[in-house]
């Protein structure tokens, strides 16, 4: 058993989906302790009231704020290159669907994946993950979505698989060969998404565990409404729970899509609208955001008040990838929608915790402080959520624990 003392403020985040006002509505309790028991959080409460099981290990958080451990639900965190000259053109006036059209963006790094061997993408990705660890997050969704042809998009799959065995973050994976149309079915879309939909490429991937979900970029520059529910409904036959990139660029109705698929999310909604935010209410659909997308492409972001104020679950993700987010540090990600979506401290790290798990369907075991939660927890350096986001320039993480495990300590 291991006993976590001196915690400053424990932020009691409930269990996923949490809507509205109940996401400012967070118990906290100063001067707190837990108990962990078998991974599991098996007690919690005031200091004065814990009682300490002899031979019990104990972890001092020295006074410092203490949150389930981040979710990232939303990563293209495997790929090969970099992209930073589209980066100076989107600077010089370009934009990313100028650059999409003209055969850059997303086709650039599917040459480079496609060059690259699966342990390369693994060795590629290891110190990215181990940042992200540094940061606070212990469980973390990636979808495939560089490889666009069978070979690739299993090599993308694999190695999110083979990445658990080498590091401790939890890692979820997402089936997106619907990320774009590769140069060779240039102008046959929908012989690409047979190829991709195949029933043998969607048994292996259900029978070999390779994903959970199923993704689609719904846009101008990828798939439109019928395709995209033609890959969602396909998915789902075998298993595979639908995701949407929706309503980034263009308001297509990808949210309504979203709603009437029964997508566990719909992600991006730069552009929803009205129509699309009582779509998702209606179905309980969560709404990913990504403020670290619109901050690093330089546009306007989606309207995180309007959807939490409709009661509509809002979840926030990195979206990190070597395009439209070159942006690892859920941390940063999160003071991003603060200060640019005017989503307050508390309500950013629900987002990040019960939400995000309800973004990858785990929110009855991680996200929230609750006896019989798995304990992922993390100890901050900092006495509250508050202090916490007021300093995105530095790292605040002094501990991280994984199923009641120390996996990163800088507590020093
Ligand atoms: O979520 N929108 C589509 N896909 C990614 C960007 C991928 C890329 O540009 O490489 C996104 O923003
Ligand atoms: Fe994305």
């Amino acid at each position: 058993m291991l006993v976590i003392l001196n915690i400053g403020e424990l932020v009691v985040i409930p269990k996923g989906p949490v809507c509205g006002r109940e996401m400012r509505n967070v118990r906290r309790i100063q001067n707190a302790a837990i108990v962990v028991d078998g991974g599991q959080i098996s007690w919690f409460g005031r200091a004065t009231d814990v009682l300490i099981p002899p031979g019990s290990d104990v972890l001092d958080a020295g006074g410092g704020c203490v949150l389930p451990g981040l979710i990232d639900c939303h990563t293209h965190g495997v790929f090969a290159g970099t992209r930073e000259n589209e980066f100076v053109q989107r600077i010089e006036g370009k934009s990313y669907a100028d650059i999409a059209r003209e055969g850059g963006g997303i086709r650039v790094t599917v040459d480079a994946v496609r060059a690259a061997t699966l342990e390369q993408l693994i060795a590629l990705a290891l110190p990215r993950l181990s940042r992200m660890l540094h940061n606070g997050v212990t469980s973390l969704e990636i979808k495939s979505g560089y490889g666009l042809s069978v070979d690739d998009e299993f090599k993308m799959l694999e190695s999110v698989r083979r990445l658990r065995e080498f590091q401790p973050i939890e890692l979820v994976g997402t089936y997106l060969s619907a990320h774009a149309v590769p140069r060779e079915f240039d102008g046959h879309t929908d012989e690409y998404l047979g190829r991709m939909l195949d029933d043998p490429v969607l048994s292996r991937i259900r029978d070999g565990r390779l994903a959970e979900f199923c993704d689609v970029f719904c846009e101008t520059t990828a798939f439109n409404i019928e395709q995209s529910r033609r890959v969602l409904l396909k998915a789902k036959q075998f298993g595979l729970l639908p995701k949407i990139h929706a309503d980034q660029i263009t308001q297509m109705g990808a949210s309504r899509l979203a709603a009437e698929g029964g997508a566990i999310s719909a992600d991006h909604l730069e552009k929803i609208d009205d129509g699309g935010i009582a779509a998702l209410k209606a179905v309980g659909t969560i709404a990913v955001l990504l403020p670290a997308c619109s901050f690093f492409l330089g546009v306007e972001q989606a309207p995180a008040r309007k959807i939490i104020e409709a009661d509509v679950p809002v979840a926030i993700a990195t979206d990190y990838n070597p395009g439209s987010s070159m942006v690892e540090s859920l941390p940063l990600t999160m003071t991003i929608a603060c200060t640019q979506m005017r989503m307050t401290p508390i309500e950013v790290v629900v987002a990040a915790t019960a939400n995000a798990a309800a973004a990858i369907g785990r929110q009855d075991r991680i996200g929230a402080i609750d006896i019989g939660m798995q304990a992922d927890l993390i100890v901050l350096d900092v006495p509250s959520v508050e202090r916490w986001m007021y300093e995105p320039g530095r790292n605040c993480l002094r501990t991280v624990l994984k199923r009641g495990k120390v996996v990163v300590d800088s507590s020093g």
